[in-house]
């Protein structure tokens, strides 16, 4: 199986990273493909809303994130990881995810009525998480929400949505073993609901 992760971070080092990673260990674990793709770290413009992929479904923008459309279509599952800037998902998790707006198709006359191409031939799941620094739920504003509805209008079924309040420095989650412990087992979650849908 293949299963992306992506950080709305850069800091390969932070918790975002070392969140993804826990829970990319159980499908290591088993040889699976995993990579960690970082929009931040890419040359990735934001939607221009050109609607140029309107009828092919192809966005016309070239740059990085044509690299990342053949991977998102193999992937069989998304993990999706931001840290909360200004009460919600970082502006590089917000461009890769805008840029994800060549996936859907609307009805010529009727644009309330659309689907997602990504659902066209495969069941997709998702794992969320949110990071941020101070203690209380509501300063994570929007970003748990924010990326659960923008992951599911793709089509995604959210298997799991990981908060984890308290952490500022790089790597400081390395030291909360509660929380490396629910991400290992969102991991395994993951992969148990991937194998019961594919009937492996
Ligand atoms: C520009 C910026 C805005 C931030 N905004 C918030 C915020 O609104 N609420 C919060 O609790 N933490 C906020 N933080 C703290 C980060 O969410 C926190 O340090 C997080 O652990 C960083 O994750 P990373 O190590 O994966 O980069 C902000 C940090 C930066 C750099």
């Amino acid at each position: 199986m293949k299963i992306i992760a992506v950080s709305g971070s850069r800091r390969k080092q932070g918790n975002t990273a070392s969140i993804i990673n826990k829970i990319l260990e159980p499908f290591i674990e088993e040889g699976h493909d995993t990579e960690t793709i970082y929009p931040g770290n890419l040359n990735i413009a934001g939607c221009s809303g050109c609607e140029g992929c309107a009828k092919t479904g192809k966005c016309i923008v070239k740059d990085d994130m044509q690299d990342l459309y053949p991977k998102i279509i193999e992937a069989d599952a998304i993990i999706a990881g931001s840290p909360t800037y200004f009460y919600n998902m970082t502006s590089d998790m917000k461009k890769f995810i805008d840029r994800c707006y060549c996936f859907f198709s609307f009805d010529k006359t009727d644009r309330s009525v659309w689907v997602s191409r990504l659902t066209k031939n495969k069941t997709r799941f998702a794992g969320i998480v949110s990071i941020c620094e101070q203690n209380s739920a509501e300063d994570m504003g929007f970003t748990p929400a924010a990326l659960n509805a923008a992951f599911s209008s793709l089509g995604y079924r959210i298997v799991f949505n990981q908060k984890v309040l308290h952490v500022f420095k790089a790597g400081k989650i390395l030291e909360d073993k509660n929380q490396l412990e629910i991400a290992y087992n969102n991991g395994q979650k993951l992969l148990k609901t991937l194998k019961l849908d594919r009937n492996l």
